[in-house]
């Protein structure tokens, strides 16, 4: 079997990138080790840039996006028991954010790519790449049918997320990798209740970081900051109502609860692996760089990368490989911004364990800083919203 450009991983990263390669008339294979409705129930991101927003409707992605998300013009910041605006729109000429869960990014993108008769393989085991060194890398998987599949291409993209095959594929020494671990986990949940705030709530309090985010104008989405080690079981819906009414609390205010529809921890991690290439193999998203979701960025970055990632193979499958060395450095300009923004909001936020007076007190200064000072404010703003440009979507 031939096709031109493999793709490991049925994230939003691999989704768009064989969207916008079709759009160019570039024929894909999209490989996916979970089932259909696992990738469209998985719990993850919530906030598009601005910029993002602009690539899915450029890429006739956004019907839906444009009917049910929810434009935001800016976030809370709560701390000291004080909860202060940021108005992004005032701050940075007009730019917003969108509320629209990546479940349901998932869920367009493989409704579109199945409605184009696109290649879109689930379910499937034993994904392999080889010969990433020629000009004919192949991709070989078993499909839900139990048989053996090699696929020859062009081009192999790893958007397999951050456990996944591609990124240990690059020979070792090749490879540089800068990481960090945060000694706490996120506790998230999607609640049956309508949002408590009309926009995102940040909260750094003395137990720990809290954050009131939102799926539609009845579902909630609220984080809570946990032991890194804690297992769920410890959180009965009960003490995450508590914890999350004492961490956001605040005179004439009141928190609405409902029934816990889901409920995950997650890790909190900074990861940046480069070159986000290895000869004909092509790193995008969760499988080349993580960040922590304090600054909701991962989902974004993911996007930026296929962005730039699509017009690169367009013009490599034509013999210019000018875009295509450049991918991973153009790209990772973006991801270091990001993972600097995410690291500092992280730890603007966040109790470390057994921190000093010294650690609150200096947050503390610079929560006021940032909600005082409108250069601090604007800088926030604009990485929040969407710091550099976002390639175009549209083929062109
Ligand atoms: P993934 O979504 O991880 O997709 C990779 C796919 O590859 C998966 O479907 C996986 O099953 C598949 N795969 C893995 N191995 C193989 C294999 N061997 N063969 C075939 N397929 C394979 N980001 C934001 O921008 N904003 C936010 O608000 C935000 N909030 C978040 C909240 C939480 C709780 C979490 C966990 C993440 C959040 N993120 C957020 C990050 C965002 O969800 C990720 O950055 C995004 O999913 C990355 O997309 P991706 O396509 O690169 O990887
Ligand atoms: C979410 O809605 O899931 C969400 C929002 C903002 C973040 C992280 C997650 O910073």
């Amino acid at each position: 079997m031939r096709t031109q450009v493999g793709i490991v991983g049925a994230g939003p990263a691999g989704l768009l990138l064989s969207h916008l390669l079709a759009l160019r008339g570039i024929d894909t294979v999209v490989v996916e080790i979970r089932s259909r409705a696992y990738c469209e129930a998985r719990q993850r991101a919530g906030v598009l840039e601005h910029g993002s927003v602009r690539l899915l409707r450029e890429a006739g992605l956004a019907d839906r996006l444009d009917q049910q998300g929810l434009e935001h013009g800016g976030i809370y910041l709560q701390f000291a028991g004080e909860r202060r605006h940021l108005d992004f729109r005032d701050l940075t000429g007009g730019r917003t954010v969108t509320v629209y869960a990546q479940t349901e990014v998932v869920k367009d993108l493989i409704a579109t790519r199945l409605a184009a008769a696109g290649a879109v393989h689930f379910e499937v085991t034993d994904t392999g790449i080889s010969g990433l060194e020629t000009d004919r890398p192949l991709l070989s998987f078993t499909g839900s049918d139990g048989r053996r599949h090699e696929i020859v291409c062009d081009v192999i993209a790893g958007c397999d997320g951050f456990h996944g095959i591609c990124r240990p594929a690059i020979p070792a020494g090749l490879l540089t990798v800068w990481e960090r671990e945060y000694p706490y986990a996120w506790l998230g949940i999607l609640a049956d209740v309508p949002p408590s705030t009309d926009e995102l709530i940040y909260a750094h309090h003395p137990r720990g970081f809290a954050l009131h985010s939102l799926r539609s104008p009845t579902v909630s989405r609220l984080y809570l900051q946990v032991a890194p080690e804690e297992p769920v079981g410890n959180w009965p819906d009960e003490r995450i109502w508590d914890e999350l009414s004492l961490r956001f609390a605040l005179g004439g205010w009141d928190l609405k609860q409902g029934p816990v529809l889901d409920k995950g921890i997650t890790p909190m991690r900074s990861f940046v692996a480069a070159p986000m290439r290895y000869g004909r193999l092509f790193l995008a998203g969760d499988a080349a760089h993580i960040v922590p979701p304090t600054g909701a960025k991962g989902l974004n970055l993911a996007l930026a990368d296929v962005a730039v990632l699509a017009p690169a193979i367009d013009r490599l499958l034509r013999g210019d490989s000018g875009p295509a060395d450049a991918y991973s450095a153009t790209c990772l300009d973006r991801v270091w911004r990001a993972t600097h923004f995410s690291w500092w909001m992280t730890t603007m936020l966040h109790r470390t364990p057994g921190a000093d007076d010294m650690e609150t007190a200096l947050q503390l200064s610079q929560l006021r800083y940032v909600t005082t000072s409108r250069a601090a404010a604007t800088s926030l703003a604009e990485n929040y919203t969407g710091f550099s440009v976002l390639p175009r979507g549209d083929g062109g």
